[in-house]
């Protein structure tokens, strides 16, 4: 391994416009050694420990530690079987492309990463839940898994050890709830997309009624890199509290858009200006959403903070994806939100009603607002909406979600969102 590819892990075998290892060049860049490792030399329980050690959180949005998670998977010889592990690779939230990054350009991390966490939790059998829109990663990670089928290394007796793995990939059907993960795994039993309620959680009952975990394709991708060379190796690539590095991408009127692997914990600042290259010539940066679409903008004033979770929920939003969307100052922020809200009034499943009748209410009012039809009383409809749809409203953090970049607009922008009312117009559109 290289100083570079030491310090960025998931992304070492990965370069532009070149095609995905295949399982040979895997394996001769030091691919499938973690797996070798984990089963010859490693128990299920030495592993799970591993993750706890290594401070990894969860990289498909809440941050919850992964060690902890699989700390609640059944063990032992009283377990309930068959136990599944599913990799969330839905990756429809707004300003977010990391997962396909990894996918397409590095199928045999994933598939090698979904392996050794069978393992670790004793998995049956593991699914891929890939978006219906990712066509190519389809078509790399079906060639990894026949690759790794011919090698031993997926299907009975992995490497002639007694752990056994059946391996499917399986594609949505295209709702952005499916990512849900309770939705989406009552979506793979075949059933219309709509969340569980939690408790029970996914550990004690998921796919059919088992024990199931549910992880990030990114989180997932860190397993072997930590078996490999150890949780403080791991834990010190960060730089804050949580361990590894961070998949962070940028959107928007940027001069580099694009997505990197870096230290988790640089600044908003760093990534900001020396990857994404600052603001296109003619663009000033008004503000951003830090994590996709369901998370809360942030303004100048934060832009020294560190991308880690803690930080970023002390700045008053929440990391998500990593996949920062930038406002800037030739685009409208009602513009912007209405957007926003008219894509999560169509992705509700309509289970429940807040959600259901409460998103299309909120995108109406914002569009009346857009078009110069807005009254001042309509902010403080706006406002009662993402209390009406906040935390505990609704059944699950779909509208939570959808509420965040309003709730920051109308504290951030609300000059605009008035001005628009008091001109009749959008200042933007003339
Ligand atoms: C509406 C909604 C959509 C979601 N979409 C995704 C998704 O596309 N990919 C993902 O990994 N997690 C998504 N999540 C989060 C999952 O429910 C779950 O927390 C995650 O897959 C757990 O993996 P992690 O612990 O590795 O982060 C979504 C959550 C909500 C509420
Ligand atoms: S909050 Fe929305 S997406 Fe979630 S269960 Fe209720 S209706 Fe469905």
């Amino acid at each position: 391994m290289t100083g570079k590819s030491m310090a960025t892990p998931l992304t070492q075998n990965i370069i532009p416009d070149r095609e995905p290892l295949d399982i040979t060049q895997y394996q001769q860049a030091g691919g499938y050694q973690a797996l070798r490792k984990a089963i010859k030399e490693l128990t299920p329980e030495e592993i799970q420990q591993a993750v706890t050690d290594s401070k990894l959180r969860g990289r498909g949005g809440a941050g919850f530690p992964t060690g902890m998670k699989w700390s609640f998977i059944p063990m032992g010889d009283d377990a309930p079987h068959p136990k599944y592990l599913v990799a969330n690779a839905d990756e429809m939230e707004p300003g977010t492309f990391k997962d396909r990054l990894l996918m397409e350009n590095d199928p045999h991390q994933l598939i090698e990463a979904m392996i050794v966490s069978s393992y670790a939790t004793q998995a049956d059998v593991a699914y891929i839940f890939l978006r219906d829109e990712y066509k190519l990663a389809a078509h790399c990670l079906k060639q990894a898994a026949q690759e790794a089928h011919g090698q031993g290394f997926l299907g009975k007796h992995i490497l002639g050890s007694g752990f056994s793995l059946e391996f499917h990939i399986h594609t949505s059907a295209g709702r952005y709830i499916c990512g849900e993960e309770t939705a989406l795994l009552t979506s793979l039993e075949g059933k219309r997309a709509i969340p569980r309620q939690k408790p029970p959680y996914p550990q004690a009952s998921g796919l059919w009624g088992k024990p199931t975990v549910v992880n990030n394709v990114e989180t997932l991708c860190n397993v072997p890199h930590i078996i490999n060379y150890g949780a403080e190796w791991y834990h010190n690539l960060s730089h804050s509290e949580d361990g590894g590095t961070k998949l962070y991408g940028a959107s928007g009127r940027v001069k580099q858009p694009g997505c990197w692997e870096l230290p988790m914990g640089t600044t908003i600042r760093e990534i900001l200006e020396e990857y994404a290259g600052g603001m296109r010539a003619g663009y000033l940066f008004r503000g951003l959403l830090p994590g996709g679409a369901s998370t809360d903008f942030l303004v100048e004033e934060h832009l020294d903070v560190p991308m880690d979770f803690d930080s970023i929920m002390e700045a008053g939003s929440r990391m998500g994806t990593g996949g920062m969307i930038i406002l800037d100052d030739k685009t409208c922020p009602v513009g912007m939100v209405l957007n926003l809200e008219r894509f999560f009034a169509q992705e509700s499943c309509g289970w429940c009603t807040p959600c259901r009748d409460g998103l299309p209410w909120v995108a109406h009012i914002l569009q009346a607002i857009e078009e110069g039809r807005g009254q001042m009383e309509d902010l403080e409809i706006l406002e009662m909406h993402t209390q009406f749809l906040g935390p505990g409203k609704t059944f699950c953090m779909h509208a939570p979600g959808a509420m965040e970049p309003l709730q920051s607009a109308l504290k951030y922008f609300r000059e605009d969102f008035e001005r628009h009312i008091r001109e009749q117009h959008c200042p933007w559109r003339n």
